[in-house]
């Protein structure tokens, strides 16, 4: 009994352990145990569930326990008397059926059984396979973590020889060393690769985000592009020429000059994960920009190609020029009908704010679709082509799409949703900030709205009582065409604090052209990828006595 007890709890332990680190795996588990509970406060035992589930979970947890018993037998002695290993056996040991092994540092471990936990999904994990991990957690810098190690402890079969291990602290090139210097402003979601967001104060100081501190969302090593080598590749229609452009090639075309916000479809995402886990960078409210760009209007050139609308679907699918180890490059796709759209403005731009991209925001050349969400504007564009269907990317087929709050990362089907193109309406408060004293009688709230599509934002509503009674806020900067508000309005109210109150909750919510308003809670909206995150945005400050 004690044993049995033993292997549940340590299956338990594990499969909690796991869960924090992976986010994939959600188990409930039913028991009239109360003991296991204070272990892993997501794990529970509820009396109401029926006794056979909650026998199978314990039975289930027995297996991991078992399995995770005889690991943990064989992993000490892995450690105590370590059996030895060839770089050319490990390699040997590259797939389901051989058993997958990996190394890192002159350890061996074997990783078969992981492989399906794997946070990233078990095709990154299996590029390793067989070979040193090194490069790959070079590239993805969350790895560098306590816990991470100590999973990878658990599977560990030995060491490699010792005329092996000079070689095994073999230097792996940092692919991200040569990533260009940022602003100190901004705060950094996550260094390798570089992801990061301007402060709130910062970010509604001006109309136009200055570059430096624009927000950038990297996915992978920032490349180092020379312009006078850089040529872009434009796939002609069958039986047409395909164009290879320089910069210069591409200065030749009608200069277009529009100003355009851009948000990734995480922005805000940190609200979703704070009601439950979900999976992605933890943005707050600044991964979203303004600037001024110009470039050549992509309808120009793919009809230079000999490009024209067809009856049949079709999609302008783009791929970057960054890459992950095996050569997989940043891509993604856009309708045909809005890229051959002359009004639809999509630009492939050079310039942000009058100078050349910056190489964080994709120089020399990036897409700028204006009304949709930042993943279409692929950055270090090198190819165009028109495709039948949308891009095989994973970024568009497996990422960047919505789902209802109840499917988790079990039941999941990316094919079952479209590709999230433009984002719906969306606003957020940039000052005061949440938890800040106010010392006059007056408060002055200040912050951004925009609307996906190039509907305009016609209001925003601000409440200083948490959506009781509202005020409407004033509206900065030019109003834009129907159809064509690319960018965001500023807003700002002032408004006298309600006499007596201590404290404030403020809320604002917009609405655009189309008469859409943001929902007011995150929970009917949230989703496991945590994007299109656009609730009511809430502050809550204290009044000086
Ligand atoms: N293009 C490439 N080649 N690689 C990328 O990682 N990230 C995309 C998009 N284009 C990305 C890319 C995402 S998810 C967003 S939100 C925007 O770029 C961010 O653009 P920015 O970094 O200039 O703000």
């Amino acid at each position: 009994m004690l044993l049995l007890h033993r292997a549940v709890g340590l299956g338990l332990r594990q499969a909690c352990r796991l869960k924090s680190t992976t986010s994939r795996i959600c188990i409930q588990v039913c028991s009239t145990n109360d003991s296991f509970q204070p272990q892993c406060p997501s794990l529970y035992f509820s009396r109401d569930k029926s006794s056979t589930r909650g026998w199978r979970v314990v039975g289930a947890l027995l297996g991991l326990g078992a399995v995770l018993t005889y690991r943990g037998h064989r992993c000490r002695a892995a450690q105590e008397s370590p059996r030895i290993y060839t770089r050319e056996e490990v390699k040997s040991h590259s797939s389901p059926e051989t058993r997958i092994w990996v190394t890192l540092g002159s350890e061996v471990f074997d990783v078969t059984e992981f492989v399906g936990l794997h946070p990233g999904g078990p095709s990154k994990l299996m590029l390793a396979a067989g070979g040193p991990l090194e490069p790959f957690w070079a590239l993805y810098g969350i790895h560098n973590q306590s816990h991470v190690r100590e999973i990878l402890a658990q599977y560990k079969i030995g060491e490699l020889s010792p005329e092996e291990k000079a070689s095994s602290t073999l230097k792996t090139s940092d692919p991200y060393a040569d990533d260009p210097i940022r602003h100190p402003a901004l705060k950094v979601n996550s260094q390798c690769p570089f992801n990061a967001e301007p402060p709130p104060e910062l970010l509604t100081e001006n109309y136009i985000t200055p570059n430096p501190i624009f927000f950038t969302r990297n996915h992978l090593p920032v490349p180092n592009l020379d312009p006078d080598t850089y040529r872009l590749h434009i796939v002609g229609p069958p039986g047409g020429q395909s164009l290879s452009l320089s910069l210069d090639d591409l200065y030749q075309f009608p200069k277009h000059e529009i100003t355009v916000t851009l948000q990734c479809a995480g922005n805000r995402r940190s609200e979703m994960s704070q009601l439950k886990e979900v999976k992605g960078l933890e943005w707050s409210t600044g991964a979203i920009s303004t600037a001024r760009w110009a470039g050549a209007r992509l309808c120009d050139v793919l009809a230079q190609a000999g490009h024209q609308l067809c009856e049949n679907e079709a999609h302008v699918c783009f791929e970057g020029l960054d890459s992950d180890p095996m050569g997989t490059a940043y891509g993604a796709s856009i309708p045909l009908t809005r890229a051959m759209d002359p009004e639809a403005e999509v630009l492939l731009a050079y310039e942000m704010n009058g100078q050349p991209l910056p190489r964080d925001h994709g120089f020399p050349v990036r897409v700028v679709v204006p009304g949709v969400v930042g993943a279409r504007h692929v950055k270090w564009l090198g190819k165009v082509s028109v495709e039948p269907e949308e891009s095989y990317s994973h970024w568009q087929r497996r990422d960047y799409k919505g789902f209802s709050p109840s499917v988790d990362w079990d039941t999941v089907d990316f094919d079952s949703a479209p590709s999230i193109q433009e984002l719906p309406v969306q606003s957020a408060i940039t000052e005061p900030k949440d938890g800040e004293m106010i010392e006059s009688r007056e408060v002055t709230v200040k912050g951004y709205a925009w609307s996906g599509g190039g509907r305009a934002v016609i209001r925003v509503d601000v409440s200083l009582d948490g959506g009781l009674t509202w005020q409407v806020a004033q509206l900065d900067g030019k109003e834009q065409r129907p159809g064509k508000a690319w960018a965001w309005r500023l807003w700002q109210l002032q408004a006298p604090v309600p006499a007596g109150e201590k404290e404030l909750n403020i809320v604002c919510k917009a609405v655009d052209d189309s008469y859409n308003v943001q929902p007011d809670t995150v929970a009917p909206i949230w989703n496991l990828r945590g994007v299109l995150s656009n609730a009511w945005h809430r502050v809550h400050v204290w009044v000086a006595p």
